[in-house]
């Protein structure tokens, strides 16, 4: 099969985020004007380069009470956010965190999940997250869009990196004891449970 998306799409759902997978999820927190926290899940997420570390990620529409979605219009006001990840053992807050909350509730008592302080920035990080990446807004690049939905990706940089100490072992991080989920197309998860080496 061989289709351009701009002629039709061959399926009843769209397959592409079936395609390329599995997307890691980066379940960014931000605070509002308010100082209240949001949190919410994007696998439109990416690390992006490393010196100095930057990772991106696209707010694709609207919420249902303003022209974006509160996490972008946060960090549009605030400049910062904090990239957690979510795991096997956080599956069901991560996807409870996704619901199109009010830009005054916070997606943390919703979820039950614990705020942490973060070292750096304004903003809570997810305390069960093995990792909270800590970053400051570089800038927002407006992507191209066939619809009224709006797209936008965020590049910030990471300006403070948590780690867990029960996964760093022997001067390295036990990435696949973290069990992080990562997405595939549909409402298809995958958690990442095994490695191999090749050296290069
Ligand atoms: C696993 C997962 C990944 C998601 N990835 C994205 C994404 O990359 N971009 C996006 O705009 N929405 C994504 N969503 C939907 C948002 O999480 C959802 O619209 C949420 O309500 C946005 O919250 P906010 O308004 O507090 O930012 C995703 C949802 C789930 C469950």
């Amino acid at each position: 099969m061989f289709y351009e998306p701009k002629k039709g799409c061959p399926f009843n759902i769209d397959p592409f985020k079936s395609l390329v997978f599995p997307r890691p999820i980066g379940w960014i927190s931000s605070i509002n004007k308010n100082g209240i926290a949001n949190l919410a899940p994007y696998s439109y997420f990416n690390a992006i380069a490393d010196e100095p570390p930057q990772v991106m990620f696209c707010s694709n529409g609207s919420s249902s009470h303003n022209k974006y979605k509160d996490t972008l219009s946060n960090i549009l006001y605030s400049k910062e956010f904090v990239v957690n990840f979510a795991t096997s053992t956080t599956r069901d807050q991560m996807n409870t965190t996704s619901q199109d909350f009010k830009p005054n509730e916070d997606e943390f008592y919703f979820s039950k999940l614990k705020k942490k302080k973060s070292k750096i920035v304004k903003v809570p990080s997810v305390k069960d997250s093995p990792v909270n990446l800590e970053c400051k807004l570089i800038k927002t690049i407006k992507l191209k869009s066939n619809s009224k939905k709006i797209s936008t990706m965020v590049i910030g940089e990471v300006i403070g990196i948590f780690i867990d100490n029960k996964f760093i072992k022997n001067n390295r991080v036990s990435s696949v004891s973290m069990r992080y989920i990562a997405r595939m197309g549909y409402s298809e998860y995958t958690t990442i449970s095994s490695k191999f080496n090749l050296k290069r």
